[in-house]
């Protein structure tokens, strides 16, 4: 069998900072002190920094340090008449590849959280469509007060800004927690990984499948299985971050910029599926659809009899992967996933091959603590080429990117021209 090919290093993964313009957005906590490192190694990075400040930010940091590490300059006042019809922070937001906001205050996370704009980063910030990068510093209390939790929580889920988790340890005042800014190394590092991966979906249609089906056995009861619908909403987050253009089809309601199909059983995320397959490019399969359905569904609810059995009768559910496997077009590419608990590479090789697809990932579901329910996963990727790449234990948005990366280079290989064979 053969193994994945190493991918080779271009100028833009030895160095994603190059030429991109990056806002920096500093508010006003201790952490401020660090912004002027920050916005050096960006620039010495490559990046053609800008920074803004908050009137808080400004008194733990000057403008005039800011504007000669940057060799830009500072931005603080919202209404400044300098002359230009145009403000010169509405062109800036706009041509931003990346906003950073470092260190982000409880009180920013707030008024983000509420598209306030009554300054001019939070101005420059809705006026932006760039990917937003919040790395917030704060108080351990202040942090995990349920307001911001659930603030942070907005600009994650609804507006799927990049939060930077903050590090444990002894903050400015002195108390111990979770709150100190995340190091500067984390910070370069996400910014450089979220550049690398800008846009490499923009256009594409994808479409996913997330949550496990229910299958009803009364108005009351159903058929059900473990799956939370993490790992699909983590792709479809992961390519819509990317530019794409995503569909999601889930049995667990969740708020996304994008549209999302909510269905409930088999059969709904077949019609639902096939109805948006012609219009896809890639399908990526991660939903555990039950194999098999009550074969009648009892209009009331089912009562206890004297018997101590109850026979239930199951029908089998259409593979959906499988009837789409054989209608697919050159064009189409598709992902399966194969959760075994036992022969994981022999079973998940044999659907690949049974159901046509162009991907497999599978994973063995007698690993403890992770993937049903978890956070993490640990996977293996098969291709249809024998090729294959094991992933460890890492976050499911991690092995979203992976699979991101998968697409991106399969469309690129099915874009390119067909080399001709000499006569
Ligand atoms: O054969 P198995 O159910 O293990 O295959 C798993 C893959 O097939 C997953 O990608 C799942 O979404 C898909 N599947 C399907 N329709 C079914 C059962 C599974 O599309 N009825």
């Amino acid at each position: 069998m053969k193994k994945a090919k190493s991918r080779e290093p271009n100028a833009e993964s030895l160095n994603p900072l190059k030429s991109k313009t990056i806002l920096l957005g500093v508010s006003g906590g201790i952490a401020a002190y660090k912004a002027c490192d920050l916005a050096s190694m960006l620039r010495r990075a490559g990046a053609e920094v800008h920074a803004v400040l908050t009137a808080n930010a400004r008194e733990f940091v000057t403008p005039l340090s800011l504007k000669t590490i940057t060799r830009n300059a500072v931005h603080c006042e919202q209404f400044s008449g300098d002359g230009e019809w145009r403000p010169e922070h509405i062109d800036l937001a706009q041509k931003a590849d990346l906003v950073l906001i470092a260190p982000a205050t409880a009180d920013l996370i707030a008024r983000l959280a509420c598209g306030i704009c009554d300054d001019l980063l939070t101005t420059m910030i809705l006026a932006s469509r760039a990917q937003v990068m919040v790395a917030p510093a704060m108080n351990p209390r202040m942090l995990e007060h349920p307001a911001t939790q659930h603030n942070l929580s907005v600009l994650q889920n609804r507006y799927r800004y990049e939060i930077i988790p903050p590090e444990v340890g002894e903050v400015a005042c002195g108390d111990f927690g979770a709150g100190k800014m995340a190091s500067l190394e984390t910070i370069m590092a996400t910014v450089g990984a979220r550049l690398l991966s800008h846009r490499t979906l923009a256009g594409r249609e994808i479409l996913v499948t997330a949550g496990g089906t229910r299958e009803p056995i009364d108005p009351v009861r159903f058929i059900g299985n473990r799956s939370s619908g993490k790992m699909g909403i983590a792709m479809a987050d992961a390519a819509y971050a990317r530019g794409a253009e995503v569909t999601l089809i889930s049995t667990v309601e969740v708020d996304r910029p994008y549209p999302v199909l909510l269905v409930e059983t088999a059969q709904d995320m077949q019609e639902a599926v096939e109805t948006e397959f012609d219009n896809c490019q890639a399908l990526v399969m991660t939903a555990a659809v039950a194999d098999f359905r009550p074969l009648a569904v009892s209009e009331h609810k089912i009562k206890k009899t004297e018997s101590e059995d109850l026979l239930l009768e199951l029908t089998k559910n259409p593979d959906i992967l499988d009837l789409l496997g054989r209608v697919k077009r050159k064009d189409q590419i598709i992902i399966g996933f194969a959760a075994e608990s036992e022969a994981l590479l022999t079973n998940a090789t044999d659907k690949l091959r049974r159901k046509n697809l162009d991907v497999i990932v599978a994973n063995d579901i007698t690993v403890p603590d992770i993937g049903f329910g978890s956070d993490d996963n640990a996977v293996i990727i098969l291709n249809e080429d024998g090729s294959r790449e094991n992933l460890p234990r890492m976050p499911k948005r991690a092995i979203a990117e992976h699979l991101c990366d998968l697409l991106a280079e399969r469309f690129a290989a099915l874009e390119k021209p067909k080399s001709k064979v000499p006569n």
